[in-house]
Order: C-alpha cells, then sequence, then structure tokens
C-alpha cells in the first residue's frame, strides 16, 4: 500500500547475523497486516566496507527525518578499527535512554527456572567512559575519561520514574558505585533522588553495583526497574538477559526525544553469523517495543503471543534455546501462530 499514510521507518541490517535475524523480524511485523515502507540504512562494518563512515551522515540524517528505526547488530572490532557505531548513532541522535527490559518466558528454561522474573533496565546511553575519551600520556599508561552530566543524570532519572509509573511498576533502583566515584556517581545519586522526590507513589531505592550483580543472580525476582549509567547498564543488562534465557531473547529501545531506535541487546554473533541459525526473538521483541512506541498495541501484543506459543510448545526453537530450527523456520512457525490468532480473532 503506497500513499501519503504509508510510515516511513528506517531499517539498519546491520553485520554479521544482522540481515538474517533483520528479514525474518521484517516478516512477522509484516505478518500483522501492519505496513510501512521500509527505508535500508547503512551503519557499521557494512558501511565501512563499502567505502562509507562507520555511520554515515545519511543514515544518521534519514532517521532523525523519520524519527524511527529499527536496527540490526553492528560489528566493532575490540582495540584499534573503527569507533562504535552504536556510540556514535546513540551520541548523534541523542538517545539518551536505553530500555532494556527482561522477562522470563513460559517454557524457556533459564539457570532459575522456579523464578519469575520482570525487570526493566533503563540505562543512560551517551555519556560515563562511553564518551570515548581515552589517551596515552606516556606509551605504558592509558587514561579514559568518566563524563556524567547533571542535566544527562536528570532527564534519564525522571525518564526511569515515568516510564514505572506508566507501566504500573512499584519499585525503581540506581544501580551505581558513588562509594568509590563519589562525584560522578555521586552527581548520579543526588539526580535520582530528586526525582524520586517527584514521585512520591514510587518506591526508590539505591544499590552499588557489585552487589546488584549478586542480588540479581540469586534473588532476581526483588527487582522492578533498574535505573543506571551507561556502563554497569551495558553489563548488567547481559547479565538480566542471561537470567531469563540468554541474548537471543533480549531486546531494546534507544529513546530519544524527537527519535528513537529499536535493537537487540545482542551483537552480530559473528560465530553462527551467516549459518541461519541465528535467534530472531530479541529484534522480534523490539519490534514489538516499536509498535507499542507508536501505538500499535493490538499487533504489537499478537506478535508477543505468538512468540510465547512457539516458546511455550518448545517444538520450533533454534540453537540458543535447545531446539534445532533454523531462523527461517522459527520465523514461518511464529507466523503461522500468529495467522491462528487473526483467524480466532
Ligand atoms: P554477541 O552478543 O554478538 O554474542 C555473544 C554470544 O551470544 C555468541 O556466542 C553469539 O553466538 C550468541 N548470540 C548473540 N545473539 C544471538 C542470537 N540472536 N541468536 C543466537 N545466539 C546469539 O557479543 P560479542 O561476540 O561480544 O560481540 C560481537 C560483535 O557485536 C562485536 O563486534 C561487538 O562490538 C558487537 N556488538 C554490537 C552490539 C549492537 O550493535 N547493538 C551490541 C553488542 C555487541
Ligand atoms: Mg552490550
Amino acid at each position: 500500500m503506497k500513499g501519503m499514510s504509508t510510515r516511513r521507518i528506517a531499517v539498519i541490517p546491520g553485520d554479521g547475523i544482522g540481515p538474517e535475524i533483520m528479514d525474518a523480524t521484517l516478516a512477522v511485523i509484516e505478518s500483522t497486516g501492519f505496513s510501512a515502507e521500509w527505508v535500508y540504512l547503512d551503519a557499521g562494518l557494512s558501511a565501512i566496507e563499502k567505502g562509507k563512515a562507520a555511520v554515515p551522515p545519511e543514515t544518521i540524517e534519514t532517521i532523525r527525518e523519520l524519527g524511527l528505526a529499527i536496527k540490526g547488530p553492528t560489528t566493532t572490532p575490540s582495540s584499534g578499527g573503527h569507533s562504535s557505531a552504536n556510540v556514535q548513532l546513540r551520541k548523534a541522535l541523542d538517545l539518551f535512554a536505553n530500555v532494556r527490559p527482561a522477562r522470563t518466558l513460559p517454557g524457556v528454561v533459564g539457570p532459575f527456572d522456579d523464578k519469575k522474573i520482570d525487570i526493566i533496565i533503563i540505562r543512560e546511553n551517551t555519556e560515563d567512559l562511553y564518551a570515548g575519551i581515552e589517551y596515552q600520556p606516556h606509551p605504558d599508561v592509558a587514561q579514559a575519561i568518566k563524563v556524567i552530566t547533571r542535566p544527562g543524570c536528570q532527564r534519564l532519572c525522571e525518564y526511569g520514574f515515568d516510564l514505572a509509573k506508566r507501566q504500573g511498576r512499584k519499585r525503581v533502583t540506581a544501580v551505581h558505585k558513588a562509594n568509590i566515584m563519589k562525584l560522578t556517581d555521586g552527581m548520579f545519586l543526588e539526580e535520582f533522588w530528586k526525582a524520586a522526590s517527584h514521585h512520591p507513589d514510587l518506591i526508590a531505592d539505591e544499590i552499588i553495583v557489585d552487589n546488584c550483580c549478586m542480588q540479581l543472580v540469586i534473588k532476581p525476582e526483588r527487582f522492578d526497574v533498574l535505573v543506571t549509567e551507561n556502563l554497569y547498564g551495558d553489563i548488567v543488562s547481559d547479565l538480566c538477559a542471561g537470567l531469563v534465557g540468554g541474548l537471543g531473547l533480549a531486546p531494546g529501545a534507544n529513546i530519544g526525544v524527537n527519535c528513537a531506535v529499536f535493537e537487540a541487546v545482542h551483537g552480530s554473533a559473528p560465530d553462527i553469523a551467516g549459518k541461519g541459525i541465528a535467534n530472531p526473538t530479541a529484534l522480534v521483541f523490539s519490534a514489538v517495543l516499536m509498535l507499542h512506541h507508536i501505538g500499535e498495541h493490538e499487533k504489537a501484543q499478537r506478535i508477543m503471543i505468538a512468540v510465547l506459543r512457539v516458546c511455550a510448545e518448545g517444538k520450533i526453537l533454534t540453537g540458543d534455546l535447545g531446539g534445532y530450527a533454523t531462523t527461517k523456520e522459527y520465523t514461518a512457525e511464529v507466523i503461522r501462530q500468529m495467522d491462528g490468532l487473526a483467524a480466532a480473532v
């Protein structure tokens, strides 16, 4: 369906398993009857291989113009090489809040199958050590600067409490290391407690990041919404993904003032790229977050129910969840379940 009413959404397939899981995800979205014009854009290693920058200017401009993007993972080499396309994108578009839900799914056995985990991590996305300010004052000394700003902490913490309220959550926990990083994390905590005072209906508390990691492993059900800086959020969100069945299931949303980019928590998984066996669910769930974000709640819910059914049945799953299905077989099964749902409505 072409015409003025067709929504245009930016698509960055990315690197490694990115294109495979993106094809799967767009097929799932389209099978709900949602129609959009997908505007394909380059970023990451694949952009560099085409002789472009890791994040070409037209990629930034188009996302800014459309306000909405779905993104596959992009490869960033360790040590040397280009700087992370993600960090560049998040900074250029000022996508300050990275929202990462981690929920146990029926039928998916994590390391703690007796626990019901339902955590949302809200990670600051533009500051901290990810400012990428590193230098070497001496051949044997390398330094990095951790940048924390008051407005950055303020908007992130306010966003965290607002989201908690909107989603009917009860508790918001600040994750920090202010006992050591007294100025930077201290400022984060100050702004957290200011935001908390604006939301007396929500329980607020704070926890030091290392203790938080231990508590997440032994008592994950005690956590609800976690608000944290960039580095802690990066690490804690992979930990939470591990608690609920792995990276193949963990979605994310990068939220800015004027635009949003939806992507999985996981990376480009070079070890399984090109084999057709990646689990597309994390990106599919990211698409669910995107559909909710634009008010398409019914279609979002239908996808969610279909995926939950496929996981609960446990017959057609990808390798990371202990199954033998290819990405395409799994995707076809999700779409089949969804068609059944549409017929039942
Ligand atoms: P990774 O998340 O790509 O992979 C970690 C492990 O999880 C691997 O064994 C991989 O096979 C598995 N895995 C990840 N996603 C999966 C999926 N959908 N289905 C099945 N198995 C899956 O992390 P790694 O190896 O540390 O990073 C690889 C590259 O990805 C690096 O260049 C890194 O910079 C980049 N990266 C990109 C991100 C992004 O674009 N948002 C996020 C994290 C890493
Ligand atoms: Mg990460």
